[in-house]
C-alpha cells in the first residue's frame, strides 16, 4: 500500500499543481498523467532479468521517464531494439542525456527509439513486433493498456510492471526488490491461445 500511496501521491499533487507545468494544451495532454518517478537502477535490472530479455528482442517502455529501462535492456541484455514513449518532451531530452552518458556503441545508439506520444492512444498492432513491455504507470493506466497488449502481443511476449498490477489478470511471477524502498516487479506472459 505504500508503493501505491507514494507513486499516488505524487500524481495528487502533480494534478493539483496542474502537471506538467499546463504545458500548452495543444499538446493534447493526455487523459491520464502518470507522474515521473523513475524506477531505481536495481530495479530496472530485476525487471529486465524476471522478463527474461533475450540478445536479438524487442523491449518497449511505456512511459519511458529517462529512458532508463530500455537504454538498460539494448546496453544490458542485448535487446535489438528498445523504444521508449513519453508525453512529455522535457522527459524525451532527458533521454538523450542519458543516451549520450551511457556511453554506447554507434549500434547500441541506433538500437534505440525515443519518441513523443500518449500510451493510451496506442493500438494492438504497435505491439505485433514486440517481445517485452515494461511499465511504471498507474493501476488504472495498466487496466487500459491490458486489452491492447492481450490483443497485440504476440504469444510468449512478456510484460512487466513496476509496484502495480493489472486487475483481473493473475501474474505469473512476482517478485519482492529491496533498493532504496522495498518494491515489486509483476511478470505476464502471453498464452499461445492468448487466454
Ligand atoms: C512513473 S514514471 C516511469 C518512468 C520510467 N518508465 C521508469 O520506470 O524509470 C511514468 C512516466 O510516464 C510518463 N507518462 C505519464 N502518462 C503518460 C501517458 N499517458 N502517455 C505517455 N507517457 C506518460 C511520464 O511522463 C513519466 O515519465
Amino acid at each position: 500500500m505504500r508503493k501505491f500511496a507514494l507513486l499516488a501521491a505524487v500524481a495528487a499533487v502533480a494534478t493539483l499543481a496542474g502537471y506538467p507545468a499546463a504545458q500548452d494544451k495543444k499538446d493534447k495532454e493526455p487523459d491520464i498523467v502518470v507522474p515521473y518517478v523513475p524506477t531505481n537502477e536495481k530495479v530496472v535490472a530485476a525487471m529486465l532479468k524476471l522478463a527474461a530479455v533475450k540478445e536479438g528482442e524487442t523491449v518497449y517502455d511505456l512511459g519511458c521517464g529517462d529512458g532508463r529501462i530500455v537504454i538498460a535492456a539494448v546496453k544490458d541484455f542485448k535487446a535489438k531494439k528498445g523504444l521508449g514513449i513519453d508525453f512529455n518532451p522535457e522527459r524525451l531530452k532527458d533521454c538523450a542525456e542519458s543516451v549520450k552518458k551511457a556511453k554506447l556503441t554507434p549500434e547500441q545508439e541506433k538500437a534505440l527509439t525515443f519518441k513523443q506520444g500518449d500510451v493510451l492512444k496506442m493500438t494492438p498492432d504497435d505491439f505485433k513486433d514486440v517481445d517485452v513491455v515494461t511499465m511504471y504507470l498507474l493501476p488504472k493506466v495498466n487496466d487500459l493498456l491490458a486489452p491492447v497488449l492481450k490483443k497485440g502481443l504476440k504469444p510468449g511476449a512478456r510484460i512487466v510492471s513496476h509496484d502495480f498490477m493489472i486487475t483481473d489478470w493473475k501474474e505469473d511471477k512476482r517478485e519482492e526488490v529491496r533498493a532504496d524502498r522495498d518494491h515489486t516487479i509483476y511478470l505476464w506472459t502471453i498464452k499461445g491461445d492468448k487466454k
